[in-house]
């Protein structure tokens, strides 16, 4: 059923003109749109105690999702299988390196700076969610989390400086590379390599 459905979004990608690639399938469109809504929310509902419950549920909603992709992640999935992006940071700074020299390769999945910079938001995600519960719970399993109340917060900004950087390398990576990467997230449809990019490349990633 899934692959069906799958092979249907695949098939209307190909009907674009030019012909396009099915990349993001819905799971992970969905995934992160809602993301997004969720984090939000959020962090807009931070302050007041007034406005803790919309603070929390908004939380437990980002747990909800990111707990979901990391499933998703394991299982064959194409380019949203972890194995499609791995962690390689040495890579990431060699991408970057050729990206400011005008250089760097077009990637169908996520490039290596961008899988980074997604690992650490999934970190900064999950330390986000448990130090909050844990403050939220006091007494819990921690009594006066004064600490984890300061983990809680700076963790969360540091989620959203990773959240600033990585629109804009959103946009620049959609000017350098002539995508629509915005649009592609939406519609799961990216533009296959050109013939030029595939020969000089090798192999389509
Ligand atoms: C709270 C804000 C945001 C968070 C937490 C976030 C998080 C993420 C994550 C985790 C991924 C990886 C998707 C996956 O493989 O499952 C991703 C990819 C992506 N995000 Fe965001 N995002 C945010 C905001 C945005 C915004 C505002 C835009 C558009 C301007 C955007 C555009 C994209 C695009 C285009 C990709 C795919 C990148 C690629 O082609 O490699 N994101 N984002
Ligand atoms: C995306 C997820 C989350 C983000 C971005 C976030 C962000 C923040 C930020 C920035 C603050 C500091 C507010 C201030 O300026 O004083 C805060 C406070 C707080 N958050 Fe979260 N939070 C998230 C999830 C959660 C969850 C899941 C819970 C509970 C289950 C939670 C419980 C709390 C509590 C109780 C406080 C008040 C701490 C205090 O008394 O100083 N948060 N949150």
């Amino acid at each position: 059923m899934t692959e069906d459905r799958a092979k249907e979004a695949a098939l209307n990608c190909l009907k674009d003109e030019p012909p396009q690639k099915y990349v993001w399938d819905a799971f992970v469109r969905v995934f992160h749109w809602s993301l997004v809504v969720a984090f939000s929310i959020a962090f807009y509902y931070r302050e007041s105690e007034w406005d803790r419950l919309i603070h929390v549920y908004a939380g437990y909603t980002v747990a909800g999702l990111i707990a979901a992709r990391i499933v998703w992640g394991f299982m064959k999935t194409g380019y949203a299988s972890f194995r499609a992006f791995p962690l390689n940071p040495l890579l990431a700074v060699r991408y970057l390196w050729l990206t400011a020299q005008g250089r760097s390769r077009r990637y169908i999945g996520h490039n290596p700076a961008g899988s980074v910079v997604i690992y650490a938001m999934l970190f900064c995600g999950i330390t986000t969610v448990v130090s909050g519960f844990l403050v939220y719970n006091d007494g819990w399993l921690i009594d006066d989390p004064g600490y984890i109340k300061s983990l809680h917060y700076y963790v969360s900004w540091l989620w959203l400086i990773l959240v600033v950087m990585h629109i804009i390398a959103v946009i620049t990576e959609s000017i350098l590379h002539k995508d629509n990467l915005i649009w592609a997230m939406i519609t799961g449809c990216k533009r296959s390599s050109t013939k030029l990019e595939k020969s000089y490349w090798k192999k389509e990633i």
